[in-house]
């Protein structure tokens, strides 16, 4: 069997996969990732956009930045809207920093066209991908790539594999313990080559339901609308989707939406998941391998970056001489998680409808949001989280 050997072994080639193997390129350490998927196909996906200043202070790091820096567009607040009421959070004025409005498939095509000029491995269309010996000092992984069984030998695994990963399951199950929240309802969404509806951000609750108006560009929007679980695509042509946005939106910006043919629309549940512990022997887990938020606070990509941001520096400190990194990565990779996984659930649950809830859930939701209203202390919390708390 053709075997090869890396220091670093990282499976899945989304933003945390190619973001650490960045990471490790510049401390000097060896790796190679294996993607079960084309390059194409890994850049056809639609994400979310919004990056914090974390996010963006780690792909500057790795060099990665400039296309952000020129194309990004830098947001210093987002509007809420809920019922009548309208509320701008100040992210820049409460916090002092801004976030930058940036599609993940950008990130993503960054990264992989900075992998690709450094000239570092990445095998797309490997199969089967499987961890072996993790407990022990030589772990290896074994997969299929071109019709044959290949095995790759490495110092350490790092499972940036999705939620849907290999590397999660080969955690023995009575260490893995794992907690878990499916919310009733999706997200539809679409995107189309139409000018923004707003300048900013606006996240808006209604008594039909959550939106969201968000962007890509100048020219290109990204809406959602919360729907039921059972609802497909299909049925909603472009024309229901413009329509039924138009009805929740604040009748100023109702009057300002621009319509035209989406260039994607789908529907993904929301959902809030942790994995506990982040690390087994020698293998570590970063980005939807371990966690999973709803979509709400745009915590999802800024929380992988940051995984892999404490993994790079722990792998770091092991080839400089201390495993104390190492030791550690899993509790403080967990403790930012919670952090964002209890953020995401909170604007989450302040921003949807709950089908079947009772009057007085939903007084208190409207209290809640009342008190932000009247509340810099509350906005500030809010904000803080929203632009990220530090590593
Ligand atoms: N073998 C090899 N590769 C795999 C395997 C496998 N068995 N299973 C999954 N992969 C690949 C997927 O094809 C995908 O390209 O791992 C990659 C995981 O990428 P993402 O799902 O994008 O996860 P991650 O890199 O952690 O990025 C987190 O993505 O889903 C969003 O909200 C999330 O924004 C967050 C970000
Ligand atoms: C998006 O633009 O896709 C987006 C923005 C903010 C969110 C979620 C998604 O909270």
């Amino acid at each position: 069997m053709p075997t090869t050997r890396t220091q670093v072994a990282i499976v899945g080639a989304g933003p945390s996969g190619l973001l650490l193997g960045a990471l490790l390129a510049r401390a000097g350490i060896a790796n190679v990732i294996l993607e079960q998927r084309s390059g194409d196909y890994v850049l056809s996906r639609i994400r979310a956009g919004v990056l914090e200043h974390v996010t963006v202070e780690l792909l500057e790091q790795v060099g990665c930045a400039q296309r952000l820096h020129a194309e990004g567009l830098p947001h210093a607040g987002f509007e809420l809207a809920f019922d009548e009421l309208r509320l701008r959070i100040a992210l820049q004025e409460l916090t002092g920093h801004r976030v930058v409005v940036y599609g993940q498939t950008e990130v993503t095509r960054d990264l992989m066209g900075h992998r690709a000029a450094a000239g570092l491995d990445t095998v797309y269309e490997a199969t089967d991908v499987r961890p072996h010996d993790l407990e022990s000092a030589r772990p290896w992984l074994s997969y299929r790539h071109g019709g044959t069984e290949h095995r790759l030998d490495c110092d350490f695994i790092a499972g940036c594999d999705g939620f849907h990963g290999v590397c999660r399951t080969a955690i023995p199950a009575g260490v893995l313990k794992v907690f878990e929240k499916a919310y009733p309802f999706g997200w539809l969404g679409l995107l189309a080559d139409t000018e923004p509806v707003a300048e900013e951000l606006i996240y808006g609750h209604t008594e039909a339901g959550f939106h969201l108006c968000s962007m890509r560009s100048r020219t290109r929007s990204r809406y959602y609308l919360q729907c039921r679980l059972d609802e497909r695509v299909e049925d909603w042509s472009d024309q229901r989707f413009w329509d039924t946005l138009r009805g929740r939106l604040p009748a100023e910006a109702a009057a300002r939406l621009h319509t035209g043919p989406s260039l994607e629309k789908s529907i993904a549940p929301l959902r809030s998941f942790v994995a506990e512990p982040m690390r087994h022997g020698r293998l570590f887990l970063a980005g939807d391998a371990a966690h999973i938020v709803p979509p709400t606070g745009a915590k999802g990509l800024n929380l992988a970056a940051t995984d892999v941001g404490l993994l790079a520096q722990a792998l770091a400190e092991h080839y400089g001489g201390s495993d104390a990194g190492i030791a550690h990565y899993s509790q403080r990779a967990l403790a930012r998680v919670w952090k964002g996984e209890r953020f995401s659930w909170w604007m989450t649950t302040l921003m949807h409808q709950f089908e079947g809830e009772g009057r007085f859930e939903r007084r208190v939701r409207r209290a809640e949001f009342e008190y932000l209203c009247g509340s810099r202390a509350a906005q500030t919390a809010l904000a803080e989280n929203y632009v990220g708390l530090p590593l």
